[in-house]
């Protein structure tokens, strides 16, 4: 069994080799926490959005989209308490000068990285990130970079709600950058200082909202297991035992990444408390308030929330993916040796379907294939190598399906698909071929 050191050093090699995620500012030595998603990568991240959106939010009557900025009033972060709590305690080790979180240190007065016994006493480190906004560059000018994508769901709520004609229940989506000074970013993207969250509010009587927390929670496991493809033996549900005082129930979602167990998503219970937060604070009670008319009451609406972040959704796929293996590859005309292979559910592979010609002269017609096929489906082209070497550099990155236009083409009007998991090959016409892609695809 290979240590799960091992296994995350194939990952992120892949990972820069073929362009899915690597350092941001490289040439100069990288930034702690940053990412940047090359072709392959941005191609996964978009997949992952977009499947995400349409489950969330364009196949259902009761749930709206949102596209906030990042950067908001400073008081919204006053009122959701990030300025006054949002903080990990640190400590610094006097002797290597390493700065640590002391929950995740099994010892506080121990440094991890050189054995030192010499902690600074714990202190509390603010992670939201500090900028301003004007010309001049003082407090009254302070601005921050979003924490966490909800908080401008909160104050647009009422906005939406009369824009879109919704009454309660319902919700309100948003995807989009956050940004945490993490003191220790760590394991590759898991916990970066600037990521993506996808989140959704969804609002609800009190009285109804067990009822929706149980809802959701069904929801977002579907998505991981149904939507996503992920085994079930690699998901587990962690429910909170000590909640915040005003929520009722609160679940991580965790996968068990090479590093272990770790959250992925979160189904939070949070009550009233967003909504009077920004009713005390803005003193505009109307935003936040709704008048049900079948009850004839006016209350806050209790908040379920559904909140992920897509980076770690990519890195759990990346994970799940891969696979080397050495069986069946000869029969492909290649030496037997081991094929680096990333196991994608077709939709949301970053390409889904390669189009390889057998010979540098059958380009013609090939391109006017793949120029067809790419209006459909997340497409390449590859005409170097040997068609064996075409096939492994298509499985490192996770494609599918590899349709080969061979001499024959030209007379039967057919060409052959390989498929990248069972490696196996059929022969289909030119004129079925995206009603079969898309069948598979869809599947
Ligand atoms: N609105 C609630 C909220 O933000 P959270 O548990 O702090 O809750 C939700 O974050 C999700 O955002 C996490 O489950 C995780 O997927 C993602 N996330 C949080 N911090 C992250 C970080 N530093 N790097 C990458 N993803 C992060």
């Amino acid at each position: 069994m290979e240590n799960s050191d091992d296994f995350m050093a194939k990952i992120v090699a892949l990972c820069k080799r073929r362009g899915f995620i690597f350092q941001s500012s490289e040439m100069y030595g990288g930034i702690n926490g940053f990412w940047d998603y090359g072709p392959i990568g941005v191609a996964l991240k978009r997949a992952v959005e977009q499947t995400w959106w349409k489950y969330m939010v364009e196949d259902r009557d009761n749930v709206e989209g949102l596209d906030s900025t990042i950067i908001c009033h400073p008081m919204v972060w006053q009122a959701s308490g990030h300025l006054a709590n949002f903080a990990d305690e640190m400590t610094d080790c006097t002797v290597c000068k390493k700065r640590f979180r002391v929950d995740q240190m099994d010892d506080p007065t121990t440094c991890p990285a050189c054995g030192a016994k010499a902690m600074t006493p714990p202190r509390n480190f603010n992670l939201m990130m500090k900028t301003f906004v004007g010309p001049v560059f003082d407090e009254e000018h302070a601005a921050y970079l979003r924490a966490e994508t909800c908080q401008p769901i909160f104050v647009d709520f009422n906005t939406i709600r009369i824009a879109s004609r919704q009454k309660l229940p319902f919700g309100i989506a948003q995807t989009g950058k956050s940004f945490r000074n993490e003191i220790n970013p760590r394991n590759f993207t898991f916990r970066s200082r600037e990521f993506t969250q996808m989140e959704m509010e969804f609002f609800c009587h009190e009285d109804e909202s067990m009822k929706w927390f149980d809802y959701w929670h069904e929801q977002r496991w579907n998505f991981y297991t149904k939507i996503l493809g992920i085994s079930e033996d690699k998901l587990r549900i962690h429910w909170h035992d000590k909640l915040a005082h005003y929520a009722k129930k609160a679940l991580d979602i965790e996968f068990l990444y090479p590093f272990g167990w770790n959250e992925v998503e979160g189904v939070h219970h949070r009550g009233t408390w967003d909504m009077s937060q920004h009713a005390a604070y803005s003193k505009q009670e109307q935003d936040c308030r709704y008048f049900d008319q079948e009850r004839n009451a006016t209350y806050y609406p209790t908040v379920v929330e559904t909140s992920c972040g897509l980076d770690r959704i990519c890195l759990l796929l990346i994970c799940n993916a891969y696979d080397e293996d050495t069986a069946a590859t000869q029969k492909e005309g290649m030496d037997e040796d081991a094929r680096v292979v990333l196991h994608f559910a077709p939709r949301i592979a970053p390409v889904q379907v390669a189009v390889l010609p057998l010979s540098k002269k059958l380009e013609e017609p090939a391109t006017d294939l793949f120029r067809k096929i790419r209006g459909s489906f997340r497409a390449q082209y590859d005409v170097t190598g040997s068609i064996g070497k075409r096939y492994r550099r298509q499985d490192e990155i996770g494609t599918p399906f590899c349709v080969t236009f061979d001499f024959d083409s030209l007379n039967d009007n057919a060409v052959t698909v390989r498929d990248r998991d069972a490696m196996t090959q059929e022969r289909v016409p030119v004129a079925e071929l995206a009603q079969w892609l898309r069948n598979k695809i869809d599947k």
